[in-house]
């Protein structure tokens, strides 16, 4: 099985060239003679980057299948250019057995859209108790490499510091929502002038910036990985600076939607921005785009979190707080950080696919678009513009913030293994 395509610029830079893929690989690039039997892609001059990775997805398999499947949201992941996800744990059953994550790794491969790579729970049943069965999960068929009880914050700093030691001799990595829980009783929106004009509870900077502080030198002193899932403050930016200069092993993600919006959203009333970690402010977004370009957050991950109307579509403080993110996170990646000069391609596939591979521990992604490599690839016409209708997406719930609006780069085709698996807005 083989595919060209015609006229890509990798990265973005110098002139087209012709990509050649033979059974998942890439085999030639340049003046490439195209056999007989090619499936081709004219590429147009669009630009070819390394298959995006998420290290963060809500795919609500099992449990809440009226709001996403691993089926539904593989062909959000495949249409929005991603190749591989990790899928969170806080699904109902938890993730935090061999028996769950070996499910959804099976699914995934069987719906064959993208690689869906469970999280496994730091604790039982996320309760923030007792360590769950790491190194079993580690070790099943789903070869477990990212845990987190995400939706929920490891509090307890002794269970924080078991998690890390145990996690340095499986080499994985802890992913931790950092959020000190008495710090966000009631929290309904990010504290500050906003939030108390319109009477939300707020979620002040500190109950993240504090944990993601303490963690930082828990995994220093435990010569651990730590993640830091969608950092939301200019402050924990700071806080990553710091534990960085000092040698700490962490790595950070920011989400489109904390790149993009702000608590201006709070006055429309409309659930569909209430999101944990809420919208912070203009400052604090700028400043996360300036910490993503210059690498103190390592990466994008979008954090996508399907919620049924029935969940979504009701008083602020009864909604339950995500919002979806794959097919939208290129576009608002593009808007925020390519249009405004703060990144070029080859910045964004650093941010979507080199780094999220490389924390994920994912060997065959995030790869060098060269001979010899896998043909793990996205295409993005960089000057195309698409308006965004949440029902149109492919997931099942449709609470995406950026409803009628026009957004700058569409994904033209996604190729896993060198198969085409989207193509013009369209699942192979
Ligand atoms: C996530 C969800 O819905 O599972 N919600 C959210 O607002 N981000 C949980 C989480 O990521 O903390
Ligand atoms: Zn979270
Ligand atoms: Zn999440």
């Amino acid at each position: 099985m083989s595919t060209v395509i015609k006229g890509a610029r990798p990265y973005g830079e110098g002139d087209p060239v012709d990509v050649l893929v033979e059974d998942g690989v890439i085999t030639a690039i340049g003046a490439v003679d195209v056999p007989k039997d090619a499936e081709i892609v004219e590429a147009g001059g669009q630009v070819l980057l390394p298959g995006f990775v998420d290290l963060h997805t809500h795919l609500r398999e099992p449990g809440r299948e009226d709001t996403e499947t691993i089926d539904s949201g593989s062909a959000a992941a495949a249409l929005g250019g991603y190749t591989a996800v990790f899928a969170m744990a806080n699904t109902d059953p938890v993730a935090d057995n061999a028996v769950i994550v070996e499910h959804v790794w099976r699914r995934g491969q069987e719906v064959g859209l993208v690689d869906v790579h469970p999280v496994g729970a730091v604790t039982v049943g996320l309760k923030g108790e007792k360590l769950a069965e790491l190194g079993t999960m580690a070790n099943s068929q789903a070869r477990v490499k990212v845990f987190s009880d995400d939706g929920l914050c490891v509090a307890d700093p002794l269970l924080m510091r078991r998690a890390l030691e145990y996690s340095t001799a499986l080499d994985v990595v802890i992913a931790q929502h950092a959020e000190e829980p008495r710090l966000t009783v009631g929290a309904q929106a990010h504290e500050g002038e906003r939030a108390a004009r319109l009477g939300y509870t707020g979620w002040p900077a500190a109950a993240e910036e504090s944990i993601v502080a303490r963690d930082c030198l828990l995994a220093l002193h435990a010569n651990a990985r730590l993640h830091v899932c969608h950092v939301s403050t200019s402050g924990t930016a700071d806080v990553l600076r710091w534990a960085k200069d000092r040698g700490t092993q962490v790595s950070a993600e920011v989400t489109p939607h904390h790149l993009l919006l702000t608590d201006e959203r709070l006055a429309t009333y409309d659930p569909v921005n209430k999101v944990n970690p809420p919208l912070r402010t203009e400052s604090d977004a700028e400043k996360l785009r300036a910490a993503l370009a210059e690498g103190v957050i390592d990466c994008v991950a979008t954090d996508h979190a399907p919620h049924a109307v029935q969940d979504k579509d009701t008083e602020w403080a009864a909604a339950r707080p995500g919002m979806l993110g794959l097919q939208t996170a290129l576009s608002i990646v593009a808007e925020t950080m390519v249009r405004t000069g703060l990144l070029d391609w080859r910045g964004v596939a650093r941010v979507m696919s080199e780094r999220p591979a490389e924390i994920g521990n994912l060997a065959d992604q995030g790869r060098p678009i060269a001979v010899g490599e896998p043909a793990n690839l996205t295409l993005v016409d960089p000057d195309a513009e698409w308006t965004v209708r949440g029902a149109e997406l492919a997931s099942i719930a449709a609470n995406t913030p950026y409803e009628g609006m026009r957004l700058p780069g569409v994904v033209t085709a996604t190729l896993l293994r060198g198969r085409l698996t989207a193509r013009d807005g369209k699942v192979c």
